[in-house]
């Protein structure tokens, strides 16, 4: 098995960076998303209906697959010998940041439902904020996995 992961490492790290690339896109562009139909989208408005669909199928046909493709291809790595030293603090923060990004992945999913059932609560500001969390964890794994500062 050590050996299998080891031959096709540089393709499982390409498949994990596009994965990412996707599931961030999705991550960004939601919220987003959100901001237009927490301000503009008035229950069952034109507009509600047409954001909802863009939501739906974002969330479905980008975003989960996306997450799911980047945790396959991750833990694939992580499981090839020498590829992560647990003794560096690096892979714990990334692991970290990685967990949270995917617990906010379930923030937006939970949103999106309410959305879709013409519940939304919460402002635009309070979407606008949200937008700036997978940027900042962006920024923290791209640092851990490329610099590895500790
Ligand atoms: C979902 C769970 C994830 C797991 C289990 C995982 C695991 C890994 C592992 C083991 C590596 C190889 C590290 C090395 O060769 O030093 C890697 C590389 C990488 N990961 Fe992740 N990762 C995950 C999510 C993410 C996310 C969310 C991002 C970006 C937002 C990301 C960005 C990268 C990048 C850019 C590389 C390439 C680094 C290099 O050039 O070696 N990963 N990942």
């Amino acid at each position: 098995m050590g050996d299998f992961l080891l031959e096709w490492y540089f393709w499982v790290k390409a498949l994990h960076i596009m994965s990412v690339i996707s599931w961030m896109a999705g991550m960004f562009y939601l919220p987003r998303l959100f901001v237009y139909h927490a301000e503009r989208g008035s229950n069952s408005s034109e507009l509600s209906e047409t954001l909802k669909i863009m939501e739906r199928k974002l969330m479905r046909a980008i975003i989960n697959p996306a997450m799911i493709a980047t945790w396959t291809f991750g833990l694939l790595m992580v499981f090839t010998p020498g590829v992560i030293d647990w003794a560096d603090i690096w892979p714990w923060v990334k692991a970290a940041a990685v967990l949270v990004m995917s617990g906010f992945h379930g923030w937006l999913s939970a949103r999106r439902k309410e959305f879709a059932r013409d519940e939304n609560t919460r402002s635009g500001r309070t979407y606008r904020l949200a937008n700036e969390v997978p940027t900042v964890l962006m920024i923290i794994i791209v640092i851990m996995v490329i610099v590895k500062p500790f």
